[in-house]
């Protein structure tokens, strides 16, 4: 018998993949999709002979090979480990409160909270941090790519999301007898410099983040914006609450009363540390108007000086477009490789189906074709007795 292609997602959650290898036929031929850092535990143990597969194309880094097996369809079928979100097991998605904070159970599981207040941060950790929806997988692609030094290649090698894993999250897999790791202990073995993302609310953010003064770059975005985005989000999104419209989601993100919380609360308390010397504050805005100069803002604040033609080369990589059409930026390639069958995927087009592309529009004010008079009025008046003496400031 012939054995099947299999498409081996692999990143930062190794780990089980051990769990996976007992899937594997003995002519399985599994090509990596990755190379980075932290992926050395499955090419140890595939190299250690611990799984029966007679060929693997591991050691290609060349994206562009792996994704022309995967456009031609010749592979058919995708192990993805290291995955993105899926639904809780039973359908279900449970919000708790974490200390004020509307969280829910399967992906920020309480267990990952309370360990996230003992763990250990590095002093050359990056981490970027917003409330949902900011501009948070941009910044991560500017700081990912300054870290590597301007080598766009060597970026275009690794998923976002596994370059930068999400601290607070527990990713889910369809097959069910996996034992996921929590993503910080995946981040734990990862190699330095790290770069993490987070949406944690200041007083849950690891307190050691603070305390060893690694760096931590925050993005803000006009609240009304964010409301839009985080909406369609929401669409066919298993692992978030449902709403049934833009009314009811509005009037739960009005009360603060969203995932992750009040917006005010997550933007006050890292604009009140804006001048500490390990936490540069960002506006999405601003990068819209001048993502050269954010560029080159951000470059500095991580110790890194570019020559024109890098910073120009680096802007290009993260223009909207750009990281709409990189499946490698693009979040929504990982959703479109979660599952196990590509037959019935159309590989040109990297949004699932069921729901809005995660790269939507980019733009700022697309809230004024979302937003009543008075949902305007009543956003407008929040937005001044919250942020009201603060000195931030937003245009919409
Ligand atoms: S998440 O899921 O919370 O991490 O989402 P986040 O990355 O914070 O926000 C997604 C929105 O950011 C937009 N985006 C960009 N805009 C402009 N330029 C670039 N390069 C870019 N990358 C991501 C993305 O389109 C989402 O905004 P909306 O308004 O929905 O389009």
């Amino acid at each position: 018998m012939t054995g099947v292609d299999i498409l081996l997602q692999v990143g930062s959650c190794d780990p089980p993949f051990h769990k996976y290898g007992r899937s594997l036929g003995s002519r399985d031929r599994v090509f990596r999709n990755d190379r980075n850092s932290h992926g050395g535990g499955v090419l140890l143990a595939i190299k250690e002979g611990l799984y029966p597969v007679d060929k693997c194309e591991f050691d290609t880094d060349d994206h562009e090979i792996i994704w022309a097996e995967f456009k031609t369809r010749k592979v058919k079928k995708v192990i993805q480990n290291g995955g993105f979100m899926q639904s809780p097991p039973d359908g279900k998605v449970k919000i708790y409160d974490c200390e004020g904070v509307p969280l829910t159970e399967h992906f920020q599981k309480p267990c990952t909270i309370e360990a996230l207040k003992t763990w250990q941060a590095r002093q050359d950790d990056v981490s970027v941090v917003s409330y949902p929806k900011a501009g948070t997988t941009w910044t991560q692609e500017i700081v990912s790519a300054i870290v590597n030094d301007g080598d766009l290649d060597q970026v275009n090698k690794t998923h976002t999301t596994f370059r930068t894993p999400f601290l607070e999250a527990t990713f889910l897999y369809s097959t069910k007898d996996i034992d996921v790791p929590p993503t910080h202990e995946i981040i734990d073995k990862m190699k330095s410099p790290r770069t993490i993302k987070s949406h944690l609310p200041g007083h849950l953010l690891p307190p050691d983040v603070m305390e060893k003064k690694s760096r931590i770059v925050y993005v803000a975005r006009n609240p009304k914006d964010v409301a839009v985005s985080y909406y369609y989000f929401h669409i066919g999104h298993t692992t978030l609450p449902r709403y049934e419209t833009w009314n009811d989601f509005f009037e739960d993100f009005y009360a603060g009363k969203v995932v992750y919380g009040p917006w005010w609360n997550h933007y006050l308390y890292y604009w009140k540390r804006r001048h500490e010397p390990n936490v540069l504050f960002l506006k999405f805005e601003n990068m819209k108007k001048d993502l050269k100069g954010i560029v080159e803002r951000i470059a500095d604040f991580l110790g890194y000086t570019f020559s024109d033609a890098v910073l120009d080369r680096i802007v290009s990589h993260c223009t909207f477009e750009n990281m709409k059409a990189n499946p490698m930026t693009n979040p929504d390639t990982l959703e479109k490789m979660n599952v196990k069958n590509v037959e019935s995927i159309d590989s040109n087009d990297m949004t699932p189906k069921d729901r809005p592309s995660f790269m939507r529009t980019g733009k700022v004010g697309d809230w004024k074709s979302h937003f009543t008079v008075a949902q305007n009025e009543a956003m407008d008046a929040l937005i001044r007795e919250k942020l009201a003496g603060s000195g931030l400031v937003f245009e919409c």
